[in-house]
Protein backbone atom coordinates (compact mmCIF):
# COMPACT_ATOMS: atom_id res chain seq x y z
CA UNK A 1 0.00 0.00 0.00
CA UNK A 2 1.33 3.30 -0.37
CA UNK A 3 -0.04 6.84 -0.38
CA UNK A 4 -0.40 8.52 -3.72
CA UNK A 5 -1.23 12.09 -4.68
CA UNK A 6 -1.79 13.29 -8.38
CA UNK A 7 -1.48 16.21 -10.57
CA UNK A 8 -2.82 17.44 -13.20
CA UNK A 9 -1.41 19.77 -16.29
CA UNK A 10 -3.84 21.32 -17.85
CA UNK A 11 -4.76 24.91 -19.00
CA UNK A 12 -8.52 24.17 -19.79
CA UNK A 13 -8.81 21.86 -16.62
CA UNK A 14 -7.25 24.53 -14.08
CA UNK A 15 -9.62 27.13 -15.85
CA UNK A 16 -12.53 24.85 -15.11
CA UNK A 17 -13.23 24.45 -18.99
CA UNK A 18 -12.08 20.43 -19.08
CA UNK A 19 -12.94 17.74 -16.95
CA UNK A 20 -10.05 15.97 -15.35
CA UNK A 21 -10.56 12.93 -17.19
CA UNK A 22 -7.30 11.47 -16.63
CA UNK A 23 -6.51 11.96 -13.02
CA UNK A 24 -10.09 10.44 -12.33
CA UNK A 25 -8.68 6.96 -14.32
CA UNK A 26 -5.25 7.74 -11.67
CA UNK A 27 -6.93 8.11 -8.85
CA UNK A 28 -9.82 4.90 -9.29
CA UNK A 29 -7.12 2.74 -10.04
CA UNK A 30 -5.24 3.47 -7.14
CA UNK A 31 -7.60 2.48 -4.87
CA UNK A 32 -8.65 -0.57 -6.83
CA UNK A 33 -5.01 -1.42 -6.07
CA UNK A 34 -5.39 -0.59 -2.86
CA UNK A 35 -3.16 2.63 -2.51
CA UNK A 36 -4.61 5.66 -0.73
CA UNK A 37 -4.86 8.80 -2.81
CA UNK A 38 -4.01 11.27 -0.13
CA UNK A 39 -4.55 14.98 -2.47
CA UNK A 40 -5.55 15.99 -6.48
CA UNK A 41 -4.46 19.23 -7.53
CA UNK A 42 -5.09 20.95 -11.39
CA UNK A 43 -2.77 23.85 -12.43
CA UNK A 44 -2.34 25.12 -15.36
CA UNK A 45 0.71 24.35 -17.93
CA UNK A 46 3.21 26.38 -16.52
CA UNK A 47 6.50 25.08 -15.53
CA UNK A 48 6.84 27.40 -11.84
CA UNK A 49 3.23 26.25 -11.13
CA UNK A 50 3.90 23.07 -11.62
CA UNK A 51 7.26 23.10 -10.31
CA UNK A 52 6.42 24.78 -6.55
CA UNK A 53 3.29 22.33 -6.72
CA UNK A 54 5.58 18.92 -6.79
CA UNK A 55 8.10 20.85 -3.98
CA UNK A 56 5.90 21.28 -1.63
CA UNK A 57 4.12 18.13 -2.00
CA UNK A 58 7.28 15.90 -1.78
CA UNK A 59 8.88 18.06 0.80
CA UNK A 60 5.89 17.77 2.93
CA UNK A 61 6.10 14.22 2.84
CA UNK A 62 2.44 13.31 2.38
CA UNK A 63 2.75 10.74 -0.32
CA UNK A 64 5.61 8.28 -1.13
CA UNK A 65 4.46 8.66 -5.10
CA UNK A 66 3.82 11.46 -7.34
CA UNK A 67 1.88 10.66 -10.48
CA UNK A 68 1.54 13.95 -12.73
CA UNK A 69 -0.86 13.77 -16.26
CA UNK A 70 -0.93 15.79 -19.02
CA UNK A 71 1.71 17.81 -20.46
CA UNK A 72 4.48 15.68 -21.71
CA UNK A 73 4.34 16.09 -25.48
CA UNK A 74 6.12 17.95 -27.77
CA UNK A 75 3.79 21.36 -27.93
CA UNK A 76 5.25 24.37 -26.53
CA UNK A 77 2.89 24.61 -23.71
CA UNK A 78 4.10 21.15 -22.74
CA UNK A 79 6.56 21.88 -19.50
CA UNK A 80 5.70 18.62 -17.19
CA UNK A 81 9.13 17.01 -17.35
CA UNK A 82 11.26 20.41 -17.23
CA UNK A 83 8.97 21.75 -14.04
CA UNK A 84 9.81 17.57 -12.80
CA UNK A 85 13.38 17.83 -13.37
CA UNK A 86 13.51 21.37 -11.65
CA UNK A 87 12.65 19.54 -8.27
CA UNK A 88 14.40 16.51 -8.67
CA UNK A 89 17.26 15.00 -7.00
CA UNK A 90 17.76 11.79 -8.51
CA UNK A 91 16.71 10.26 -11.47
CA UNK A 92 15.18 7.08 -12.00
CA UNK A 93 15.58 6.30 -16.05
CA UNK A 94 14.20 2.62 -15.78
CA UNK A 95 10.61 3.73 -15.50
CA UNK A 96 10.00 6.11 -18.48
CA UNK A 97 11.34 3.13 -20.70
CA UNK A 98 9.38 0.33 -19.11
CA UNK A 99 6.55 2.98 -19.76
CA UNK A 100 7.73 3.36 -22.90
CA UNK A 101 8.30 -0.56 -23.52
CA UNK A 102 4.75 -0.94 -22.60
CA UNK A 103 3.22 2.26 -24.67
CA UNK A 104 4.70 1.58 -27.61
CA UNK A 105 2.48 -2.04 -27.89
CA UNK A 106 -0.65 -0.04 -28.30
CA UNK A 107 0.50 2.75 -30.19
CA UNK A 108 3.79 4.17 -31.92
CA UNK A 109 2.59 7.80 -30.53
CA UNK A 110 3.81 6.56 -27.02
CA UNK A 111 7.38 7.47 -28.19
CA UNK A 112 6.03 11.30 -28.41
CA UNK A 113 5.84 11.27 -24.83
CA UNK A 114 9.11 12.87 -22.81
CA UNK A 115 8.24 12.11 -19.47
CA UNK A 116 10.39 11.52 -16.38
CA UNK A 117 10.61 9.60 -13.49
CA UNK A 118 12.55 11.64 -10.21
CA UNK A 119 13.03 11.22 -6.57
CA UNK A 120 12.96 14.01 -4.41
CA UNK A 121 13.24 13.25 -0.91
CA UNK A 122 10.89 10.40 -0.22
CA UNK A 123 8.72 10.89 -2.99
CA UNK A 124 9.11 9.62 -6.01
CA UNK A 125 7.41 11.61 -8.87
CA UNK A 126 6.60 10.07 -12.24
CA UNK A 127 5.00 11.86 -15.42
CA UNK A 128 2.16 10.21 -17.51
CA UNK A 129 0.68 11.61 -20.56
CA UNK A 130 -2.75 13.05 -20.49
CA UNK A 131 -5.26 10.60 -21.86
CA UNK A 132 -6.66 8.60 -20.44
CA UNK A 133 -6.09 5.93 -22.49
CA UNK A 134 -2.26 6.82 -21.79
CA UNK A 135 -2.74 6.91 -18.30
CA UNK A 136 -4.83 3.62 -18.10
CA UNK A 137 -1.25 1.76 -20.19
CA UNK A 138 1.19 3.77 -18.01
CA UNK A 139 -0.75 3.14 -14.42
CA UNK A 140 -0.83 -0.89 -15.43
CA UNK A 141 3.07 -0.42 -15.16
CA UNK A 142 3.49 1.58 -12.13
CA UNK A 143 0.96 0.23 -9.41
CA UNK A 144 3.48 -3.15 -9.20
CA UNK A 145 5.81 -0.76 -8.55
CA UNK A 146 4.25 1.55 -5.89
CA UNK A 147 4.01 -0.90 -2.57
CA UNK A 148 8.14 -1.42 -3.09
CA UNK A 149 8.55 2.02 -3.72
CA UNK A 150 6.94 3.30 -1.15
CA UNK A 151 9.11 0.28 1.51
CA UNK A 152 12.07 1.74 -0.26
CA UNK A 153 12.12 5.65 -0.21
CA UNK A 154 11.14 5.20 4.01
CA UNK A 155 14.98 3.94 4.57
CA UNK A 156 16.98 0.75 4.61
CA UNK A 157 15.29 -2.77 4.02
CA UNK A 158 16.66 -5.68 5.57
CA UNK A 159 16.88 -8.07 2.37
CA UNK A 160 19.34 -6.10 -0.21
CA UNK A 161 18.95 -2.93 1.01
CA UNK A 162 21.68 -0.32 0.20
CA UNK A 163 23.23 -0.87 3.93
CA UNK A 164 22.93 -4.55 2.96
CA UNK A 165 26.39 -6.11 3.88
CA UNK A 166 27.91 -2.63 4.53
CA UNK A 167 30.56 -3.36 7.53
CA UNK A 168 28.55 -2.55 10.63
CA UNK A 169 25.20 -3.02 9.10
N1 LIG B 1 1.43 6.43 -24.13
C1 LIG B 1 0.55 5.42 -24.10
N2 LIG B 1 0.85 4.35 -23.35
N3 LIG B 1 -0.62 5.44 -24.78
C2 LIG B 1 -0.94 6.53 -25.56
O1 LIG B 1 -2.05 6.51 -26.15
N4 LIG B 1 -0.26 8.78 -26.36
C3 LIG B 1 0.90 9.53 -26.81
C4 LIG B 1 2.02 9.63 -25.79
N5 LIG B 1 2.07 8.51 -24.90
C5 LIG B 1 -0.02 7.63 -25.62
C6 LIG B 1 1.16 7.52 -24.88
C7 LIG B 1 0.61 10.83 -27.37
S1 LIG B 1 -0.47 10.85 -28.68
C8 LIG B 1 1.25 12.00 -26.96
S2 LIG B 1 1.06 13.45 -27.84
C9 LIG B 1 2.18 11.98 -25.82
O2 LIG B 1 1.96 10.83 -25.03
C10 LIG B 1 2.12 13.21 -24.93
O3 LIG B 1 0.87 13.38 -24.32
P1 LIG B 1 0.59 14.61 -23.35
O4 LIG B 1 1.06 15.86 -24.03
O5 LIG B 1 -0.89 14.56 -23.10
O6 LIG B 1 1.35 14.40 -22.07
Amino acid sequence: MARVAILTASDKGAAGARADLSGDAIERLCRAAGHEVVRRAIVPDDREALARTLAAWCDEGLASVVVTTGGTGLTPRDVTPEATREIAERDVPGIPIALAVAGLRSTPFAALSRGIAVTRGATLVVNLPGSTKAVEEGMAVLLPLFGHVAELLAGPVEHGGPLAGAPGA
